[in-house]
């Protein structure tokens, strides 16, 4: 089992607090195409011979390629490598591209997973987000999905930026829950160097974002998707019984996957791997049927911490016996020592072997993730 994810690099603009790769100009936009088929095609020897279970076009916009585009790299896989006849396949869409032409063809393709963009439902956030559509653009590219027939969508929002009031917050999440939407990721606003955000708040032309309300919005948002019985199964993601992301759970799971495109990581169970973030580099490499990457080999102290890092996230949380049968139970005393002040606070909880967090701990995950890393024998 292993699933395949392609990086589309390009955006119609660049909103304000965003580090991933993309390019707003669409000018090499056919000659990656032809790139990410080379890369798919080359590297058929990475995942063996293991069945596909889950395609995931992200970015960047995947929405922003064309039907014939997104036919023709399905079509690709389907031709090189085993895919499961009830393969999940994902497409990140922003709500300007859901126009009703293009949802008419998307549901002649194989594609039958919606992820939108849609961050926020009011006009004066996009704005200061700087994102490419509009509110009404927001709700109706969700009704023009569900209406052609896609029951499978996620949708995304954000929250604890300074325009969001909880009344605003409350407001985005319910509108979800209304439109009876499966599955929802929200993640905070984080500040990342080199965004146009994080240089507006350096010169004081914008304020630094709130701790205080960030966690509020989380507790806000566990409260209200709890009440609309999601399952809050990782830190940013809920899903209705029955519609966990296939994908994410695999990343989360350790199962293998490849990444193609710019930027792109794979992960084979023995070394992480990432493709170069340059357009122009990418698209020459393939050119010379080379595909650009670093890689890093991994220890088992990188498998662990990463197994802590991930696993403490969701809702099957930390298998200490896990621990002990794969690695060694030094690793387990190890996690189980770090752990005895969370679970004073009460910010973890301890059900035989298994580790899990509280609703406290949840708004510390990473930090007390990473106070029960284990160091090497
Ligand atoms: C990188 S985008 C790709 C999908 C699509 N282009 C979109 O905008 O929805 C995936 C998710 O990451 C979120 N994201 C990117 N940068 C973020 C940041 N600094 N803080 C919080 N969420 C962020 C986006 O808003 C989006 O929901
Ligand atoms: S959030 Fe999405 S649309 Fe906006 S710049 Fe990032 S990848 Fe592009």
């Amino acid at each position: 089992m292993a699933g395949i994810y392609l990086h589309i690099p390009f955006c119609k603009k660049a909103c304000h607090y965003c580090d991933f790769h993309f390019s707003t100009s669409p000018a090499y936009k056919d000659q990656m195409v032809k790139a990410l088929r080379s890369e798919l095609i080359l590297r058929k020897p990475y995942l063996g011979n293991e069945l596909i279970e889950t395609i995931y076009f992200g970015g960047g916009t995947p929405s922003v390629l064309s039907v014939d585009d997104l036919s023709m790299l399905i079509h690709t896989i389907t031709e090189n490598y085993e895919v499961s006849a009830s393969a999940e396949i994902t497409l990140e869409a922003n709500p300007d591209d859901l126009i009703p032409q293009k949802v008419k063809e998307f549901r002649q393709t194989p594609v039958n997973r919606f992820s939108i963009g849609i961050q926020s439902f009011f006009e004066e956030d996009l704005k200061w987000m700087n994102r490419a559509h509009n509110a009404s653009e927001g709700l109706s590219s969700i009704k023009r999905v569900q209406d052609a027939g896609f029951e499978n969508i996620t949708a995304d929002l954000i929250y604890g930026y300074p325009l969001l009031s909880d009344e605003k917050w409350m407001f985005n999440i319910r509108e979800l829950i209304d439109l009876q939407i499966p599955h929802i990721s929200s993640y905070s606003m984080t500040v990342e160097p080199a965004t146009a955000l994080a240089s507006f708040i350096q010169k004081g032309k914008q304020k630094a974002m709130d701790e205080g309300q960030s966690a509020r919005q989380f507790e806000i948002l566990m409260d209200e998707l709890q009440g609309a019985d999601f399952e809050h199964y990782e830190i940013s993601n809920f899903a209705k019984p029955g519609s966990r992301s296939k994908h994410n759970s695999n990343y989360w799971e350790g199962v293998n996957y490849m990444g193609i495109g710019p930027s792109a990581h794979s992960f084979n169970g023995d070394s992480r791997q990432w493709n170069v973030a340059d357009n122009m580099k990418y698209i020459q490499s393939m050119e010379q049927n080379k595909v650009p990457f670093e890689i890093e080999h991994l220890t088992t102290e990188n498998r662990i911490n990463e197994y802590i890092m991930t696993a403490l996230r969701t809702s099957k949380g930390i298998d200490l016996s896990f621990v002990s049968q794969r690695y060694h139970s030094d690793y387990s005393l190890q996690i189980r020592n770090s752990l005895e002040p969370f679970l004073d606070k009460e910010w973890a909880i301890l059900t035989n072997q298994t580790v899990t967090l509280s609703k406290q701990g949840k708004l510390f995950a990473d930090h007390i993730a990473s106070e029960l890393f284990v160091e090497l024998l």
